[in-house]
């Protein structure tokens, strides 16, 4: 699990004015809730200075929150501003707590997860079609999985499964073969587009589709095209010949084994609210489909060394992504979740995500109750893991003559 991204963690229309929603994410548990002035959401870390009492449990008394155990008052920048017990004295330095930037878009409130400035943050991905309701008819659900977020998000990507995971919905087992693909790519994202030939559309769709008379060989194929966005993001566009079909995901980490899968699913065809329904299960069709599977890979974490699983040409992006995750845990990113304070085992000690703040201010270094998550480490450096082999032997990582040359960068 990687600090320093921002992450969708709950739809915007999930957070209501007056009510403070518990959400976990990185194995940490934040409070949002809307300020009254002007209805912004506001994410802070849910654990009380004080005696560590659940914010979440409190009230909105204006833009603040007030801990429901003593009621101390937290105003949106993490800071107290009240002590009931003791109104006339000072209120203590170290009575803060880590509050994250927020923003509201594409249907989600997003929060960062970090502290870097702004310019050093990684991008939000342009998904602006989901705000598009011009164009496109929407629909949102939500899914809790027992397994880990990258398992998911590299099931979710991969278009050689789909045949036998999904033959019947939008896979084809009379046509495995995933042929000669393009890939755009850049530090943060990997696109892969390629074209397939799904089977023919059932229930209401396959009404309109206009080949559905023809043989599978008279068919013309579907453009497809999988891609992912660092650190869980993915987007699944088929260009049906009904019309465009976009499933936007988020993969949640709640902690490393269970992920809150949130999707958009957008079309351009059958945009009445009539067919809302007919939608949306198809759409959990397909993910209680990977889910089957996914919930049942071993080891349930990726593996940190490339060499440890076997990949093929069709891999290609899911080996994009195992480097890119590699380099982001030589640069310290990566957090050891079970040193941060939440549900699971009890611990004596409290350690949370950084806040922008703490590097912004550091008149204020000291001034931090609960200490940092401690970022995960490799065994051993480049050089040691070189010598031990854990490293790709070739460039790509791919194995054998599945080689990727003819693959457009
Ligand atoms: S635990 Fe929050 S005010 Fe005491
Ligand atoms: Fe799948």
């Amino acid at each position: 699990m990687f600090k320093n991204f921002w992450y969708a963690v709950e739809f915007s229309h999930d957070v209501l004015p007056g009510k403070p929603k518990k959400v976990k994410v990185l194995g940490q548990q934040l409070v949002l809730y809307r300020k009254t002035s002007d209805n912004s959401v506001v994410a802070m870390s849910d654990l009380c200075v004080h005696r560590g009492a659940a914010l979440s449990g409190g009230e909105i008394k204006g833009d603040c929150i007030v801990c429901p155990y003593h009621g101390w008052e937290y105003k949106p920048n993490g800071e107290v501003q009240k002590i009931p017990a003791h109104p006339d004295k000072g209120i203590p330095r170290k009575a803060r707590i880590d509050s994250y930037p927020v923003v509201e878009k594409y249907m989600f409130v997003w929060v960062y997860m970090g502290d870097l400035p702004e310019e050093e943050r990684p991008p939000i991905p342009d998904w602006s079609d989901i705000d598009d309701t011009e164009t496109y008819r929407a629909v949102t659900g939500s899914f809790l999985w027992k397994s880990n977020y990258e398992r998911i998000l590299e099931n979710g990507v991969d278009v050689a499964h789909t045949p036998f995971v999904h033959g019947g919905v939008f896979g084809n087992r009379e046509k495995p073969e995933v042929p000669e693909f393009e890939i755009d790519s850049s530090p943060w994202h990997c696109k892969v587009s390629v074209e397939l030939n799904p089977p023919r559309s059932k229930g209401i769709w396959g009404l309109i589709n206009p080949n559905k008379q023809k043989a599978l060989q008279d068919r013309p194929p579907v453009p497809v095209s999988t891609t992912w966005w660092l650190p869980n993001m993915i987007l699944l566009h088929i260009k049906t010949p009904m019309g465009d079909l976009k499933i936007f995901d988020v993969n949640v980490p709640i902690d490393e084994e269970t992920t809150l899968v949130k999707f958009v699913a957008l079309r351009t065809f059958f945009k009445g609210k009539w067919a809302d329904r007919d939608a949306k299960r198809r759409v959990f069709k397909v993910l209680y489909e990977d889910q089957a599977i996914v919930d049942a890979v071993r080891p349930e974490l990726l593996p940190f060394d490339l060499s440890d699983e076997l990949h093929v040409k069709s891999d290609y992006n899911a080996v994009l992504y195992r480097r890119r995750r590699q380099e982001l845990i030589e640069a310290g990113w990566s957090v050891e979740g079970n040193t941060i304070v939440g549900e699971g085992p009890a611990r004596v000690e409290a350690r949370v995500i950084p806040s922008p703040v703490r590097k912004e201010v550091p008149e204020l270094a000291s001034a931090w109750n609960f200490k940092e998550v401690r970022s995960k480490q490799l065994r051993g450096g480049m050089a040691e893991r070189e010598e031990r082999g854990d490293l790709p032997r070739t460039d790509s990582g791919i194995d054998g003559d599945q080689t990727v040359k003819e693959v457009k960068a």
